[in-house]
């Protein structure tokens, strides 16, 4: 009798469980995101989505050869990065879109890091202790986050293939997360001493 009330509160405790990963795992769409599935053209466009539906959602993700990206469509302008935080990989695609000095940056969700949605740099505000009276002012630190070149046609989105000729800070995150998809936003186990 007392194995039989064990498996039953087992199976019960094993139902919370699977209740609780499923709402945590619908938790990614929040921001009105989704998820794209990648096809590529002849000429190696990969579709994202159509024009129209990525502008109603405002973002979206998808997978370039297993790399997560996000396309953003923010104040009439498509912007497409690597998905994955230059610093530590925190998942952008759910992270606000702010104006900072003039230009639409993301901020990240883990630690709050500003990245440009048009160039992928990365801004910190920094002050010169030479000026008489010292403000902050927000700095550049470089292109940090891969951007990808976005097409439109004939109502259809895509993204250009990466240039892998040219590296970035974010290509580190983005082949750790790789084949992981949009529901890899903890942190993999070995990262998490570093925060
Ligand atoms: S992971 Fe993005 S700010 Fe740290």
């Amino acid at each position: 009798m007392l194995d039989l009330i064990i498996l039953t509160l087992h199976f019960f405790i094993c139902f919370l469980i699977s209740i609780a990963i499923w709402y945590g795992l619908k938790d990614v769409d929040s921001h009105s995101s989704s998820t794209a599935g990648a096809e590529m053209r002849p000429d190696g466009l990969v579709f994202i989505g159509k024009e129209d539906d990525i502008k109603k959602s405002q973002r979206i993700t998808a997978k370039i050869d297993g790399r997560e990206i996000v396309v953003f469509y923010h104040e009439g302008k498509f912007h497409a990065l690597d998905s994955r935080c230059y610093h530590e990989g925190g998942p952008l695609c759910r992270g606000e879109i702010e104006d900072i000095d003039g230009q639409a940056c993301i901020v990240c969700p883990w630690h709050k890091f500003k990245i440009t949605l048009e160039t992928g740099e990365g801004l910190y505000e920094g002050i010169n202790p030479q000026e008489p009276s010292p403000t902050p002012k927000w700095q550049s630190k470089g292109v940090k986050q891969r951007i990808h070149k976005i097409t439109i046609d004939n109502g259809n989105v895509y993204v250009s293939p990466p240039d892998f000729s040219v590296s970035f800070d974010s290509d580190y995150y983005a082949e750790i997360y790789k084949n992981g998809g949009e529901l890899a936003i903890a942190k993999p186990s070995h990262l998490e001493a570093t925060e």
